[in-house]
């Protein structure tokens, strides 16, 4: 029997638009080149909150906003050192953000609510990964913007102006992505009047999986399997003959290059180091040539992963915390969706096809009564 249902709530979004065919992604109508090139990651939070680039007294204060609310409350202190030092980051940021108290309750979420989620998860992976490392915390410095501050809580200094550069383009870009699988468990979860940290949770979850947010350090793990430049060829050829899939490449959406993979491509191109960077110049071209040649008929592109693990490395963020890193780049785009589907006020439920038997009686066999 084939029965069906049409889905509500599921896929209408003003924040941010896809066009796979074309490879345009904009942030509430601005195209992403632009907006790397020009807006700070705080005025980035502000216009997709809000749908509109803020002034600069409205980015001002969204700057002094997250700079004070960098700190995580005394029960997710006390949670965080309950945690095993050896929760993998992403793993523990699910449970501290998710049982965080005051981003949970009856209430719709608040602009408030939204300014600690963004603030607090870079704080949240400091604290996991020093911790881990056996590390004491490095406090966060008001006086530094999103993006260095990040950088200074993991490794205890003060990062260049081009690391912290190099790290805020990544995190603009990783701001949001559509309706992307994490960002849909979070929007199923909040349309049930549910509350922002389960739904952060729930999104975090999704995210960690290795087809969305979950392998990028495997890209630097290729490139060290291919070694060096004129292996590039033979080592991409060994990753496929074995049947593994090439961490870097392909997407849902996109047809053409994703527009983010081809700015990280340049921006990754003035962080790194020059035989890094070759290194990885050549294992592309071979891989989208393999790709090409294996699948003529199916479009496989660069994504964002492979030259955004180049850039992050390169500004010496260790490859356990790219999975977290792209959730604190998400962070905003959640918030977002949240306010979003808050006011959309209806339940998502994806459409669906029943494709089991028809009605059916049981097998033959005795009544059993109540
Ligand atoms: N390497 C090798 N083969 C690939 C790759 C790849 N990177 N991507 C797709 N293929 C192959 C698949 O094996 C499949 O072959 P089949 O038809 O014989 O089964 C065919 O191409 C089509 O693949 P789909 O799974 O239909 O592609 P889809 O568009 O659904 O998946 C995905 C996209 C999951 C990203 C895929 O390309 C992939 O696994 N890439 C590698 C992992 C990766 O880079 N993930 C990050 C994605 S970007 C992000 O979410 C931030």
């Amino acid at each position: 029997m084939a029965s069906s249902s049409e889905g509500t709530g599921i896929d209408e979004t003003s924040v941010s638009g896809i066009d796979g065919a074309s490879g345009t992604l904009t942030y509430r109508g601005y195209r992403i080149e632009e907006v790397v090139r020009r807006l700070p990651y705080e005025s980035v939070v502000g216009l997709l909150l809000t749908g509109e680039v803020p002034g600069a007294p409205a980015e001002a204060e969204t700057r002094h906003e997250l700079a004070t609310r960098r700190r995580v409350p005394p029960t997710t202190e006390r949670l965080l050192r309950a945690l095993p030092p050896s929760t993998p980051v992403v793993d523990g940021m699910r449970t501290l953000l998710g049982a965080m108290p005051d981003l949970g309750g009856p209430d719709p979420p608040s602009r408030a609510q939204f300014l600690d989620l963004i603030a607090r998860a870079p704080v949240v992976v400091a604290r996991l990964h020093r911790r881990a490392r056996r590390r004491p915390a490095v406090p966060p410095a008001a006086d530094l913007g999103f993006a260095a501050s990040y950088l200074a809580m993991l490794q205890g200094d003060v990062p260049t102006l081009e690391r912290a550069r190099a790290l805020e383009r990544y995190l603009v870009l990783l701001a949001d992505h559509g309706i992307s699988a994490s960002t849909f468990a979070l929007r199923v979860v909040l349309s049930t009047r549910s509350d922002l940290a389960s739904a952060v949770a729930a999104a975090l979850g999704a995210l960690k999986g290795p087809l969305h947010g979950g392998a990028p350090s495997e890209v630097l793990d290729l490139l060290d399997e291919v070694g060096s430049p004129d292996r590039a060829d033979a080592g991409v050829r060994s990753v496929l003959e074995r049947g593994d899939r090439l961490f870097g490449f392909g997407h849902p959406v996109y047809r053409v290059e994703d527009p983010r993979a081809t700015l990280l491509r340049g921006f990754a191109r003035e962080v790194a180091a020059p035989d890094r960077f070759e290194l990885a110049e050549r294992v592309e071209v071979a891989a989208l040539r393999a790709l090409r040649e294996r699948r003529p008929g199916r479009p496989l592109h660069t994504n964002v992963d492979y030259y955004g693990a180049v850039l992050l490395e390169a500004v010496g963020i260790p490859r356990e915390l790219f999975t977290p890193t792209f959730a604190v780049a998400r962070m905003p785009g959640w918030a977002a969706h949240a306010r979003e589907v808050v006011e959309l006020r209806r339940l998502v439920r994806p459409p669906e096809r029943y494709v089991g038997p028809a009605p059916r009686p049981l097998p033959p066999g005795p009544e059993r009564t109540a």
